[in-house]
């Protein structure tokens, strides 16, 4: 009997999953159509062979920067991504008059040039595209990639989609995480939101770091979404038994027991 209540229960939210999902779909459908991203990104293809970013990360940032309204935007990989925030912001400064800040970093000198060269004229008054190399940072047991040097803002969103999480030790490469959001709210002193790409690594280690609570991963959109975090949210910096218990009892096979061989 329960085992038919269970698969009952399967099938249902199955079903509820698949009409979540094309519902969801057809909301990004919608919104890249009636707010002219597509058309955006048609202009930015023309010029920039930047990887770009999925529809979803395009419109996660640009729904969150016309809801929202952030005053300093940080984005950690300047490329396609850049032209679609700045394109918020602009509407948002015709809007009510108050002007945004979006400093855009990259670490890979080509990239840049290219970069600078292609931003259009409108979204210029906005938009600072800084080139910074990328170097090692860590913290507490988490070793990543981040910029080594971002003007100093106190940022209202982050979206996370560089430096290049690789580097090179001892002729091995190493694929990593992003660190640049952890290294900001080390210092901050305000609340801050971020949006992560596809990147599953850096968001599986800010689950660790920020805890399950504040570390969503959305589907159908892909993207890692943390809001609102601040210094107190570094559970692992603060080294609360409990906290970092809890972590051990997830990810092992946590048990009141002798090992195997006693
Ligand atoms: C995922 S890409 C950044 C994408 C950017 N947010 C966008 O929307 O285009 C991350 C980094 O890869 C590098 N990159 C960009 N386009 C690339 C390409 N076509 N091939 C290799 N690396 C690229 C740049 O250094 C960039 O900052």
């Amino acid at each position: 009997m329960s085992q038919l209540l269970n698969a009952i229960a399967n099938r249902w939210a199955a079903v509820q999953r698949k009409k979540y999902l094309s519902k969801s779909n057809r909301f990004i459908q919608q919104y890249l159509q009636e707010n002219g991203i597509l058309d955006i990104i048609k202009h930015v293809d023309e010029v920039s062979g930047s990887t770009g970013v999925n529809y979803e990360d395009y419109v996660s940032l640009h729904s969150y920067i016309r809801k929202h309204q952030p005053r300093y935007i940080l984005e950690c990989g300047t490329g396609k991504s850049t032209w679609v925030i700045a394109h918020a912001v602009k509407k948002n400064f015709e809007e009510t008059g108050i002007k945004a800040t979006i400093v855009s970093m990259e670490d890979k000198k080509p990239w840049y040039d290219e970069a600078i060269q292609n931003l259009p004229q409108e979204y210029k008054p906005f938009v600072e595209i800084v080139f910074s190399p990328a170097v090692l940072y860590c913290y507490s047991m988490f070793r990543g990639t981040a910029y080594a040097s971002i003007p100093d803002h106190p940022y209202d969103l982050i979206f996370v989609d560089g430096p290049d999480p690789e580097f090179e030790e001892n002729g091995v490469r190493f694929d990593t995480l992003n660190m640049d959001l952890i290294r900001y709210v080390q210092q901050a002193s305000k609340p801050v939101t971020a949006i992560v790409d596809y990147r599953l690594k850096t968001v599986i280690a800010y689950s660790l770091i920020f805890g399950k609570s504040k570390t969503n991963f959305l589907k159908p959109w892909n993207v890692g979404i943390l809001e609102n975090i601040t210094k107190n949210d570094l559970n692992i910096e603060r080294k609360d038994f409990e906290t970092l218990i809890s972590q051990v009892k997830i990810s092992s096979h946590f048990a009141f027991a002798n090992p195997s061989w006693i």
